[in-house]
């Protein structure tokens, strides 16, 4: 495609794509930034949140399993490995200060550089047991979360349509949804949790551990930084790539993100 193409082609991403509400207008991580949710509306967040980090899994196997090309099969690997507890192995920062003692799956201290090549597995540095930690301090046990019997509709679909979308066995469309979630990752929303949570730490719950949230936080802002250049070098591989189909695709998986903050907002409204 050449460079003018991609530069309209960008220019139609931007106009009928990353306009999605759910990127331009949050309702749930607005209000939830102020600090005002109280223990209730967090335990509820919480819930939701735990069933989404856990049927993640589902679609970044999905997406590993149906790679098209060796190295995006190990892309996909490195991130599903990770989330299960293998902790990247970043020669350069261990050798400054971090103690294999350390690393033990603490995320504050867990490394979102490197790869899982060499890294080391632990139980705890497995994203779901860092949401565990936060479950215990907020009077949530392990048989009260993660589970598709704790999710409302809303977070079920969205679940579900990042397996069918994210992890679909057609390279087009799980490459428009992965586009999708990255652009609405990287635009900030961890950011806005950690701010209503550390609100809620200080009222609450002074030992909440914040760690999966800023963790994420991290990794996303490094993200952001390889969409675009993911993109074009996807463009630039298929010239033939149909855009209204992008952009349809990367569209169903915004709804698809929508509906599960929407209905997060719906929950926390009722609660209050
Ligand atoms: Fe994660």
């Amino acid at each position: 495609m050449p460079a003018k193409d991609l530069a309209k082609f960008q220019e139609r991403i931007n106009q009928e794509l990353l306009h999605h509400r759910v990127i331009t207008n949050n309702e749930f991580t607005h209000w939830f930034e102020k600090g005002e949710a109280t223990p209730g509306q967090v335990k509820a967040f919480i819930v939701q949140f735990s069933v989404f980090s856990n049927l993640f899994l589902i679609a970044q196997l999905k997406k590993m399993i149906h790679a098209d090309s060796l190295e995006g099969m190990r892309a996909s690997k490195e991130i599903l490995a990770n989330e299960l507890g293998v902790i990247f192995n970043n020669a350069k920062k261990k050798a400054v200060h971090v103690t294999d003692k350390d690393m033990e799956g603490d995320p504050e201290l867990v490394s979102t550089e490197g790869s899982i090549e060499g890294g080391v597995f632990h139980f705890r540095a497995a994203h779901f047991e860092w949401l565990l930690k936060i479950c215990d301090l907020v009077g949530l046990k392990f048989q009260d979360v993660g589970k598709r019997r704790h999710g409302t509709e809303s977070t079920l679909f969205f679940c579900d349509e990042l397996a069918r979308l994210y992890g679909h066995e057609d390279y087009k469309v799980s490459t428009a949804a992965s586009y999708a979630i990255e652009n609405w990752a990287a635009r900030g929303f961890w950011k806005q949790l950690i701010q209503g949570l550390q609100a809620y730490k200080k009222k609450y719950c002074p030992n909440l551990p914040l760690a999966f949230f800023t963790w994420h936080d991290r990794i996303e802002d490094q993200h952001a930084r390889h969409t675009q250049e993911e993109l074009e070098a996807y463009f630039l591989k298929h010239p033939d790539l149909n855009q209204d189909d992008f952009i349809r695709y990367g569209n169903e998986m915004m709804e698809g993100i929508w509906t599960f903050w929407d209905g997060l907002n719906q929950t926390r409204k009722a609660i209050e």
